[in-house]
């Protein structure tokens, strides 16, 4: 039992019956495992894919450990699915106490999604940025905000054309992109939660190279194999560890007071420079809300 998430994280004494939580992409990989060990800890939990057979499974499993759990299907590439999953959010609970952005994944083929922005950003930044703006309302006033980056971030700049474009595309490029900007916005919220009466959190972290997750499926020719021959050597960061800093960011009262940074190892850890940069985090923020056409959230406590 000590190779799970709650027992890495040091956890495993929390209690969280009661809590509500919500893990996007839970239906594979560090969100299945978050999901699990929130579940373990008491928290009902709110399972979230596209995958309907294998969300049902880890519903299945929450709700083996006595726990109340559903599982609400969203593709993130579509805002109306996403604005979906928020409404069913909203009929579960009226007050969720931790919201972990995990959905996403490195794609491969270049192309733009309805609203004209390049796939990777929309479903790995866009669709999370929207769906927190969207449960503002229904989080608790000490609820936690967790989101899954990845130290991919480092080595890029935000470019801005580039998210409306794919021209010359680059799969891995993207996804530092994309990565990148999900430090920015983690920050901008946290700082703009700072100027409510509220308590609310936001952190980042990096779970570390997991070749174990569903990850690897959308890699090109001989990837996945060699990903999966990588799982079975014992240097390898396990999806267990992985998952265990969302965890910990997510439960554990080290981090009560904590808003605004970045992790790894559930010890908190420097993004990059590109990552701290109060201009790029504001226009992100900003041009988030233009392509999505919905008014800035939480525009009072802008920087
Ligand atoms: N594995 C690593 O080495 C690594 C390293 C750094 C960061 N990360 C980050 O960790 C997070 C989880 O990845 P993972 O490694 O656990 O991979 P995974 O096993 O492939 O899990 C990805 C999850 O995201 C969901 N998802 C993907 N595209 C989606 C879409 N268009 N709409 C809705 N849900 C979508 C998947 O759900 P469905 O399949 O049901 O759609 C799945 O539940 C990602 O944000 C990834 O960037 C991973």
């Amino acid at each position: 039992m000590g190779d799970r998430p709650e027992h890495i994280a040091g956890v495993e004494h929390v209690d969280l019956a009661g809590k509500h939580a919500l893990v996007t992409g839970s239906t594979s990989g560090i969100g299945r495992e978050t999901a699990l060990a929130l579940g373990r800890l008491g928290a009902d939990v709110m399972v979230h894919g596209r995958d309907a057979a294998a969300g049902a499974a880890v519903v299945d499993e929450l709700t083996a450990m006595g726990r109340e759990a559903t599982f609400q299907q969203a593709d993130y590439a579509s805002v109306d699915d996403v604005r979906g999953l928020a409404a069913a959010v909203q009929e579960w609970t009226d007050d969720l106490d931790v919201l972990c952005n995990n959905a996403g994944g490195l794609f491969r083929d270049g192309r733009l999604t309805d609203l004209g922005v390049e796939y990777t950003f929309h479903v790995n930044h866009l669709a999370p940025y929207l769906l927190t703006a969207e449960l503002l309302e229904t989080l608790a006033d000490d609820a936690r905000i967790v989101t899954t980056s990845s130290g991919a971030h480092r080595g890029v700049e935000l470019d801005f054309e580039a998210i409306e474009s794919v021209d010359s595309y680059s799969g891995f490029r993207a996804y530092q992109r994309s990565k990148l900007a999900n430090v920015l916005f983690s920050t901008a919220l946290a700082h703009r939660l700072d100027r409510t009466d509220r308590s609310i959190s936001s952190n980042a972290f990096h779970p570390g190279a997991i070749p174990g997750s569903g990850f690897s499926r959308f890699l090109p020719g001989p990837l996945p194999r060699l990903f999966a021959t990588l799982d079975r050597l014992p240097m390898t960061t396990t999806v267990a560890e992985g998952a265990a800093t969302a965890v910990s960011l997510a439960a554990s009262p080290r981090v009560d007071d904590v808003s605004g940074r970045y992790f790894a190892d559930c010890e908190p850890k420097e993004p990059s420079a590109a990552a701290r940069d109060r201009a790029t985090q504001r226009r992100l923020w900003e041009q988030s809300a233009d392509l999505l056409e919905i008014d800035e959230p939480l525009a009072d406590g802008r920087q």
